[in-house]
């Protein structure tokens, strides 16, 4: 799947035939398990929360995200994959924006991009687009911008907050993004934003009227965290699974049963 065959995926003035699928995906196995039944598959920076044990997606580094961004590129085969531009790395000015984009696409092969911002990045994604690098926007809830939001609440309840959100969503388009994430969002303002525009818009926690979903994997796989936030469903325990599997390998050790017979290598006979 190519950046033009996910944005193809929308026709203008009828929406997508078929939604579009998204996951997140950090590392080369998981890229390989789940690579032939996405569409696309986002090396997102909450990589920062779920792997690296981080409170928020700030810390999150360009070399982190380079490192992950390798992995994923090497464990897929057919989906689109896109890297997150972490914090701090492409707010300042378009042109480090470039530089720093064209690092992510050089060093880890990745199809295109995703950076955060409204209105205030349509510059920035201009200049990106217009230079060869394609990009993914994200608005609504923005994560790099907790602070300023005032924490994860859902966004669009106000008239003010609504228009606000389907206006930087219409400017991301209107700069040349190849589709958007938009998150944390109330329903209506999902499906107005997907009507105004002719990408695919890629929702989480923003209702069934996008034109695609995208979800992080180990919130779905249980494998993150003892909270389920609203939008999430389960589709597994696997976190129950890893735990039990690993407390029958220490009672195994512990009992000496582990390894056994078959878990040796024997010595060669002798003549
Ligand atoms: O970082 C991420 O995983 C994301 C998705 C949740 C959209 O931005």
């Amino acid at each position: 799947m190519t950046v033009r065959d996910i944005a193809a995926r929308k026709v203008p003035g009828q929406g997508a035939a078929q939604p579009v699928v998204c996951i997140t995906a950090y590392t080369a196995p998981m890229a390989r398990f789940m690579d032939k039944h996405v569409d696309l598959l986002l090396v997102g920076d909450s990589l920062g929360m779920v792997v690296y044990g981080l409170e928020t997606t700030l810390g999150v580094t360009l070399d982190m995200m380079i490192a992950h961004g390798k992995a994923v590129v090497r464990g897929s085969t057919q989906a689109c994959v896109i890297v997150d531009m972490p914090f701090g790395s492409y707010q300042a000015s378009p042109a480090d924006a470039f530089k720093a984009c064209a690092r992510v696409m050089a060093e880890t092969g990745c199809a295109g991009v995703k950076l955060e911002g409204g209105q205030e990045m349509a510059e920035t994604i201009a200049f990106l687009t217009s230079r060869g690098i394609p990009v993914m926007g994200h608005v609504g809830l923005t994560p790099q911008s907790v602070h300023q939001l005032g924490g994860y609440r859902a966004r669009g309840r106000t008239n003010t907050e609504s228009d606000a959100i389907v206006s930087d969503g219409i400017a991301v388009a209107q700069a040349g993004a190849f589709a958007m994430v938009v998150e944390g969002t109330v329903e209506p303002v999902a499906r107005t934003l997907t009507e105004a525009v002719d990408v695919p818009t890629i929702g989480i926690g923003a209702s069934v009227h996008c034109d695609g979903q995208i979800i992080v994997a180990e919130d779905i796989l249980g494998l993150f965290g003892t909270f389920t936030p609203k939008f999430v469903k389960r589709y597994a325990d696997l976190g129950a699974e890893v735990s039990d599997a690993v407390a029958a390998y220490a009672d195994d050790v512990r009992a000496r049963r582990f390894p056994g017979p078959e878990q040796v290598f024997g010595a060669k006979p002798k003549r």
